[in-house]
């Protein structure tokens, strides 16, 4: 049995990795030096493209230096080069107090990420059940794993934002997968549902949900999302909608939120980038 001592110690011990594992994540604390080149407009980025296709089968890449700024990594507003999440450091902390709160409430539930693109957000929901020893529940990354669908906007009208196109946030399972190993976190208790949201979620294998976090920005993607998945969130747990920034997932969890007649309160996210409400009812 271990004395009062040593389990604030590993308290300790639990709060340093978790804080140094969202640095490595977002890359906060090492600064990429480096972007890929891609080109502003249309004309420069195929100019690039056809430059990348000689130089890539070489082993060469064409990049950029840029300047790191931490207060946009912090803020999870710039698209990381090559760190495992884009959601910056103010959101990866905002997840691990929500995963934290659900275990010491007993909230019985799995939880799950639709739209993961490297996987970084998830990896930390694995990291913190496995600080924790809870052994019970399983983290679920839902993604089609080769970026956006083509937006509808026949079928979705609110799917306004025209730098959402198809293929954009693309990583692979295997990408994804490597992930996790390399942080020591790829098992059992880590499941993938590849395909489109449509597709997959309404027949997801699990019944209970602690905490769903969507982050598939489209309208589409969001509502698929909460239609799917919002029956099966227990009360106490957490719904968190990282693009609410965005005018066309704002849309879609306002519309839900109005015809689901969600009255628990709307908070935003520190970096004024997400929202986020706990299920009371
Ligand atoms: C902005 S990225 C997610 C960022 C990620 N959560 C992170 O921590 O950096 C959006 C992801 O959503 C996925 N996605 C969006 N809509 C989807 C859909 N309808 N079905 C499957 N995947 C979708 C994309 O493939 C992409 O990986």
């Amino acid at each position: 049995m271990q004395s009062t001592d040593q389990m604030t110690r590993s308290g300790v011990a639990a709060e340093l990795y978790l804080d140094l594992l969202k640095k490595c994540l977002s890359r906060y604390i090492f600064g990429e030096q480096y972007r890929p080149l891609t080109g502003r407009n249309r004309i420069a980025r195929a100019a690039v493209g056809a430059v990348h296709g000689v130089l890539r089968p070489a082993g060469f890449e064409l990049v950029r230096h840029s300047q790191f700024d931490s207060a946009m990594r912090a803020a999870g507003i710039d698209i990381p080069a090559d760190a495992e999440t884009m959601i910056g450091l103010s959101r990866l902390n905002h997840l691990q107090d929500c995963v934290t709160e659900v275990i010491s409430e007993g909230v019985p539930g799995d939880l799950i990420e639709t739209g993961v693109w490297r996987g970084g957000a998830c990896i930390l929901m694995r990291a913190v059940l496995k600080a924790y020893g809870e052994t019970g529940r399983t983290v679920w990354l839902a993604d089609s794993f080769e970026g956006l669908p083509e937006p509808n906007r026949t079928r979705y009208p609110a799917e306004t934002d025209e730098g959402l196109v198809r293929g954009l946030f693309s990583a692979g399972l295997e990408q994804v997968q490597e992930n996790f190993r390399r942080y020591g976190l790829l098992d059992s208790q880590v499941r993938f549902l590849p395909g489109w949201f449509r597709d997959t979620l309404p027949h997801a294998p699990f019944s209970r949900l602690a905490l769903m976090r969507l982050d598939g920005d489209l309208y589409e993607s969001t509502m698929d999302a909460l239609v799917n998945l919002y029956p099966r969130l227990s009360v106490g747990g957490y719904v968190i909608i990282d693009d609410y920034f965005l005018a066309c997932c704002r849309a879609a969890v306002d519309d839900f939120r109005a015809r689901e007649n969600v009255r628990e309160t709307l908070l935003r996210t520190e970096d004024n980038m997400g929202a986020y409400w706990k299920r009371v009812r």
